[in-house]
């Protein structure tokens, strides 16, 4: 089966095998026939955060399970539940439109609501964990279905338990704890510039959304026009040591503390630095407005644009001694 069009980085390769589930009975039957088969298994949501390096040698599992509802209704909070399979963006929507606060800083990520723990997704000020209630799992080691607290998900920057241990959990269903008056965030630059005068406590949620999909839509390229992954590199946070020495050689390094021993730099201005924005050969470039999302343009595979990364990564390293780490998974071509 053909996995071009279920990536955003519209890689071409090949699944031995591919299965579409809508509940949790298909889902269970797929692992169990890959169980008695011996096939590798890869559980797939919008494929917006990983590269297919080659062909995938066993059962593609594309988790498709829909639904939304509320749960623990109060005057002022409630807990949505979303299927893995709800398209992300469109919950978030769903969300705002229904007067509810928490999730409208995370607008226009792609993906699915299931896919959004594994990497605890993150933007212009909110990360998932800080508004997810409970993810509820297949534990593929136990067959038992659970709910892992936040706790339980050990979740960081663009980092959680499911990626740690890759495999073992299927998300079925994620709880999110909204409020109708929790403040709103729009404490990120991008998004004082883009609201100007105006302050969090006159707008809407979905006002925010709104101003966070204008700045996205400026910033970052839609992937069914320019196929991406999003943000190809975690941004590196390095010892508050090595980036005082970094800072008296590169005196405007853009960069955001992290508690008081270790400092987040921008990956997106070292790759800009090191020449690479707007860069591109024959197949995959750089993008020209935001240099920390890798495009391919035209027909490239998944080694093409690996390659890249390598070089990119390379020249990062020899300009400012960084180490930059990969943030979408590599998947396939052993
Ligand atoms: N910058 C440059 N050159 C560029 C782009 C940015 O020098 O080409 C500098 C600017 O100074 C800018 C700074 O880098 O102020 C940071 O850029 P931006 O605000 O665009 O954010 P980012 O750190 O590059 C992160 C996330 C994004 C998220 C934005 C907004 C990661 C790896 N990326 O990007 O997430 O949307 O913040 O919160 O943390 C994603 O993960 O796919 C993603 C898009």
């Amino acid at each position: 089966a053909l996995l071009q069009s279920l990536n955003t980085m519209a890689v071409p390769a090949v699944a031995r095998f591919l299965v579409e589930v809508t509940s949790q009975d298909q889902l269970t039957s797929a692992l169990d026939w890959a169980r008695e088969e011996s096939l590798p298994v890869l559980i797939l949501g919008g494929g917006s955060n990983l590269v297919f390096a080659g062909d995938y040698p066993g059962l593609v599992i594309r988790i498709a399970l829909q639904g939304r509802s509320w749960e623990q209704v109060t005057d002022d909070s409630a807990v949505l539940v979303l299927k893995a399979g709800e398209n992300w963006h469109d919950s978030v929507l769903y969300a705002a439109r229904s007067g509810y606060r928490g999730i409208e800083n995370l607008a226009l990520i792609p993906g699915t609501a299931g896919a959004a723990p594994v990497q605890n997704i993150g933007a212009y000020g909110t990360e998932l964990c800080d508004i997810l209630q409970s993810v509820t799992v297949l534990d593929r080691q136990t067959h038992a279905v659970e709910r892992l607290t936040v706790n339980d998900c050990a979740f960081g920057y663009r980092d959680s338990r499911f990626k740690r241990e890759p495999g073992r959990y299927v998300i079925l269903e994620i709880r999110l704890k909204l409020s109708r008056s929790a403040s709103l965030n729009i404490g990120y630059k991008d998004l004082q510039e883009y609201f100007g005068e105006a302050s969090g406590s006159g707008l809407t949620p979905l006002e925010v959304a709104e101003g966070v999909m204008a700045v996205r839509h400026r910033k970052l390229p839609d992937p069914s026009v320019l196929p991406n992954a999003g943000s190809f590199f975690k941004n590196p946070v390095i010892p508050l040591a090595q980036f005082k020495a970094l800072q008296l050689a590169h005196e405007h390094v853009v960069f955001y503390p992290v508690g008081e021993s270790q400092v987040k730099l921008a990956a997106a201005w070292l790759i800009d630095q090191a020449g690479w924005k707007g860069y591109r050969d024959a197949r995959v470039g750089v993008h020209n407005r935001q240099a920390l999302v890798l495009i391919n343009h035209s027909g490239g595979t998944g080694e093409d644009i690996l390659r890249l990364a390598a070089k990119i990564k390379e020249s990062v390293w020899k300009t400012f001694g960084v180490v930059l780490e990969m943030e979408p998974g590599v998947v396939g071509g052993l």
